[in-house]
């Protein structure tokens, strides 16, 4: 498999009274949604060590566990992976286990000097038996171990000589009820309960058993114990850790009677919406932006906005650009995060950089920011993770309260990436004063209303889901949108890429003539995200001529439009109804069917919905 392909997998270990291979099972299925290519546990048990791991989803681990049950211990780790260095085999698959088979590791990452370390543990007798990076830790443990008989110390020292990214977590049969981690670059966090610990990617897998987490920070190492934990820096030094309580429950990680945590989340939406905004208008309808700890006169200077981001968040942060130029005047550049910081971007301390990631661990809006605060900007950073790295290393964030987000397809993320752009649009223009609060409480009272537009809208899917089962054995579906239509549009494409792995792909309307035009053929299905007929009634004309273009040629049309917009009707095949929103919002309002459209081909087509093929929820490698 490619090494330049996004590995993230999900690292669970587990050390108390219970049984540690129920726990970390338990936690593995939280965390199955990033990565499914292989998975495997270690346990800790009778003085020895016992491990099982299996190519394919955690489904066949079950099974191979059903039928050769591992003995009973208290601590223990596993793993679910995303494949990259050496394909998704039985032997791939993590843990890694040394040749005297004491010490096991899982990792997520990659180790980049990964070969030359391997050569020099072979050229030193050890018989390293997978095509995996991670394998060298096993082995390297356990010569640091055989010296110093301290896992956590040993950790620190092979981290000492490992380049690349990556968060390990071992266990060593010499200490039986102790776990250790570290962690450069990819996730890992720590709960702390009665008399137990976790380690996990994601608090989703210990949340059953504690709210209580610890955020790890860059070169940390960890050890657990069932009466602590304890971290230091990989030089040994003790190190100030951040303690958080998690404000969600673990009914919220959970399908809740959904078939798919996608249709759960989509559901969800409209109580995202509205959580986003609590807490941030005060009584009057003004805003309370307080976690913005950029000062206002910082904010005052900045005669720049970049915003960075990748896939649905980029597409998020398009439709942030009309906001933000049309309210604050500021001009704003988008960047896709991966093509940032190749381009030597102009940036300096005038340059506000608004980093936008669900998980906040997506390597490539990591770098992009790092990148930026190197030159001197300001970074403020739009997340649904707390206390993940991106909010960390950012000089402020404004959290979206969507919840976690399970299903690879991002629905109610995006939608409250949204409204926390508005919110951060707005204060741009309430801080430099090219908005009167007047106006600024008006926009607040229409986002205010999105919240019930939403639910309105999910109230009249069923139309859509049908029109998506007769769609199911088309190759090609485009879509078409002009103004903030059309970074829906791209949204549209891509939800329907990665669930239904149909081409689609979507246009500005007006490109239409420089050259898509020539893909229209009888019966192609065209969806079009139609402005509202209010306001820029000229972008409405125009794309309704659009419509006529591309019907003419044959294409079968599916139109988005707002409710009372009578234009479209005569040449609407399927016809989509949104509420009347303000030209600006209407994102909020339009996605939504895309959504619903997208997850009903891709249930039609047999795909699985939750985990799509290829891919993986958050991608934390460039
Ligand atoms: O966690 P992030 O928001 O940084 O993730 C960015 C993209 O990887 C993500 O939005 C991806 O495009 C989604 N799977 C799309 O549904």
């Amino acid at each position: 498999m490619d090494p330049k392909l996004p590995p993230m997998c999900g690292i669970v270990g587990y050390v108390g009274p219970q049984s540690a291979l129920e726990v970390v099972m338990a936690g593995l299925k939280r965390l199955e949604y990033r990565g499914y290519d292989s998975a495997g546990v270690a346990v800790l048990a009778d003085g020895g060590l016992a491990a099982a791991k299996k190519a394919g989803k955690l489904l066949n681990l079950e099974k191979e566990l059903d039928g050769k049950p591992l003995p009973t211990g208290t601590t223990g780790i596993g793993h679910t992976r995303w494949a990259t260095h050496g394909g998704p085999t039985d032997s791939n698959a993590h843990p890694h286990i040394d040749n005297a088979g004491r010490v096991a590791v899982v990792h997520n990452g990659i180790i980049e000097n990964f070969a030359l370390l391997r050569f020099e543990l072979e050229e030193r007798g050890h018989e390293l038996a997978s095509e995996t990076d991670t394998e060298v830790v096993a082995h390297l443990l356990a010569e640091e171990f055989s010296s110093c008989a301290d896992l956590a110390e040993a950790m620190r020292l092979v981290c000492r000589r490992l380049e690349g990214a990556f968060t390990l977590v071992a266990v060593h049969a010499d200490e039986p009820d102790v776990v250790v981690g570290a962690r450069r670059n990819s996730p890992l966090v720590v709960g702390v309960g009665e008399g137990e610990a976790f380690l996990a990617s994601d608090v989703a897998a210990f949340i059953a058993h504690t709210r209580s987490a610890i955020e790890l920070g860059q070169d940390q190492v960890v050890e657990l114990r069932r009466d602590g934990v304890t971290v230091t820096g990989f030089d040994g030094r003790p190190a100030d850790v951040r303690s958080y309580h998690v404000d969600w429950d673990a009914s919220a990680a959970e399908k809740g009677g959904y078939d798919y945590f996608m249709l759960k989340e989509i559901a969800e939406q409209p109580k995202a919406v509205a959580d986003t905004l609590l807490g941030r208008i005060d009584g009057s309808g003004s805003m309370t932006l307080d976690e913005v700890r950029i000062p206002a006169g910082v904010l005052r200077e900045i005669d720049k906005v970049v915003i960075v981001a990748c896939g649905t968040a980029f597409h998020a942060g398009m439709i942030a650009k009309y906001a933000i130029e049309h309210w604050t005047r500021l001009p704003c550049e988008v960047e896709l995060a991966s093509e940032f910081r190749y381009r030597d971007p102009i940036l300096d301390a005038q340059t506000l950089v608004i980093a936008i990631s669900q998980s906040g661990e997506t390597m490539d809006t990591l770098m992009a920011l790092r990148h930026a605060r190197e030159q001197g900007s300001k970074v403020l950073a739009i997340c649904n993770t707390n206390g993940s790295t991106i909010p960390r290393e950012s000089d402020a964030v404004l959290y979206t309260h969507a919840g976690p987000e399970v299903a690879v397809a991002s629905t109610k993320a995006f939608l409250t990436q949204l409204v926390a752009c508005y919110l951060v649009a707005l204060y741009l223009g309430q801080v430099r004063g090219t908005k009167w609060g007047d106006e600024i409480r008006a926009v607040i009272r229409d986002l205010s209303s999105i919240s019930g537009a939403v639910e309105q809208v999910l109230g009249t899917m069923e139309p859509v889901r049908e029109l998506a089962r007769t769609l199911a054995s088309k190759n090609t579906v485009l879509f078409l949108g002009r103004h903030v239509g059309y970074p829906v549009a791209l949204e549209g494409a891509l939800k329907l890429k990665e669930l239904a792995y149909m081409h689609a792909e979507g246009f500005a309307a007006g490109e239409l003539k420089h050259g898509p035009i020539a893909l229209i053929e009888e019966d192609l299905p065209v969806v079009v995200v139609v402005p509202s007929p209010r306001g820029r009634s000229v972008l409405h004309d125009k794309i309704v001529s659009n419509i006529q273009e591309i019907r003419a040629r044959g294409a079968r049309t599916i139109v988005i439009a707002e409710e009372g917009d009578e234009a479209v009707v005569p040449y609407a095949d399927h016809l989509i109804r949104v509420p009347v929103t303000p030209t600006l919002l209407q994102p909020l309002v339009a996605t939504v069917p895309l959504q619903v459209f997208a997850c009903e081909l891709a249930t039609a087509r047999g795909n699985e919905v939750d985990q799509p093929r290829n891919l993986a929820k958050s991608v934390t490698v460039e």
